[in-house]
């Protein structure tokens, strides 16, 4: 596969890699916003469903057994790694299809009733153009159901953690230009409802989902593993001295200490839960 897209090439390098490693981890800390998600999706026995930036290929199983054998479930992914494991994760299931490539231009027939993404729908280099591709997937009235982050300041699992990892680190990072192809690309609103009234789609609903992500398995050790493997901090860490790495270790541990309740380690999260029809 040719990768020119930034993200795409992000996402084929060591992120995508920490996501087949850490998957488990990841679907704890998505649980509830994924659970609702999926409520709104309500995917129904026999439809066909379309699951953008599927990653792992959780979400795909959590389709595959509400449609049932009746239906069907392509997932897509750019990420050959994340494809693959999907691909494994799913070949006993017949219903299942993996496709890896660009969501931005595969190509799907009109005949799914519902596009579904659980946070897979931040990284288009052209958004619109993006929307627009994969609304051609869906049938006049199909149902279209994703989250995506809200503004980083408000989901701890990033603010939190960056306020750990910044003061160890030399250069800090300049910040993304608001809107820029990645995690936070979709935080606003307004950016939301322009991407999506551009791309043909409408009765859209926005939903403030507040719900703490869950850190690691549980307790300190693993909360500081899964923080720094998975997400913004664990990309700035990793380009860090091995001195820097051990000290914002240090770091995590202290934090993750002081905000412990027994076992559970979570951090407040703030999603949209977005919805339209094509
Ligand atoms: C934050 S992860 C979410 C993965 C999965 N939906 C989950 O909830 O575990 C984003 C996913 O989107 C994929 N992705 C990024 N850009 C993409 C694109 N242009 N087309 C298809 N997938 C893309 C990444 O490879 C990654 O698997």
């Amino acid at each position: 596969m040719t990768n020119i897209d930034p993200q795409i090439e992000l996402w084929n390098g060591n992120s995508g890699e920490r996501w087949v490693r850490y998957r488990d981890e990841t679907d704890l800390a998505f649980g509830v916003l994924s659970a609702s998600a999926m409520v709104r999706l309500n995917a129904q026995t026999g439809e066909r469903v379309i699951d953008v930036g599927c990653g792992a290929g959780t979400t795909l199983l959590e389709i595959a057994k509400a449609v049932g054998p009746a239906g069907h479930v392509v997932g897509i992914d750019a990420c050959d790694k994340l494809a693959r494991c999907a691909q494994l994760r799913t070949a006993h299931i017949p219903q299942v299809q993996v496709l890896c490539g660009d969501a931005t231009q595969v190509e799907l027939p009109p005949s799914y009733d519902a596009l579904f993404s659980r946070f897979g729908m931040m990284f288009f280099a052209s958004p619109i153009t993006a929307f627009r591709n994969l609304r051609n997937g869906l049938r006049p009235g199909g149902r279209l159901v994703f989250t995506v982050w809200q503004a980083a300041n408000k989901n701890g699992w990033h603010a939190d953690l960056m306020s750990v990892v910044l003061p160890h680190v030399s250069e800090t990072p300049a910040p993304s230009p608001p809107r820029a192809p990645g995690t936070f690309a979709m935080s606003e609103r307004l950016y939301l409802e322009e991407i999506l009234s551009a791309s043909g789609f409408r009765d859209t609903l926005i939903e403030d989902v507040r719900e703490p992500v869950q850190m690691g398995s549980g307790g300190v050790a693993a909360a500081v593993e899964f923080a720094l493997h998975v997400g913004p901090a664990a990309s700035l860490t990793e380009k860090q001295t091995p001195e820097t790495q051990q000290a914002i270790r240090a770091g995590l541990t202290e934090f993750f200490s002081g905000v412990a309740c027994g076992e559970n380690i979570s951090l407040p999260g703030a999603a949209w839960l977005v919805s339209a029809v094509a």
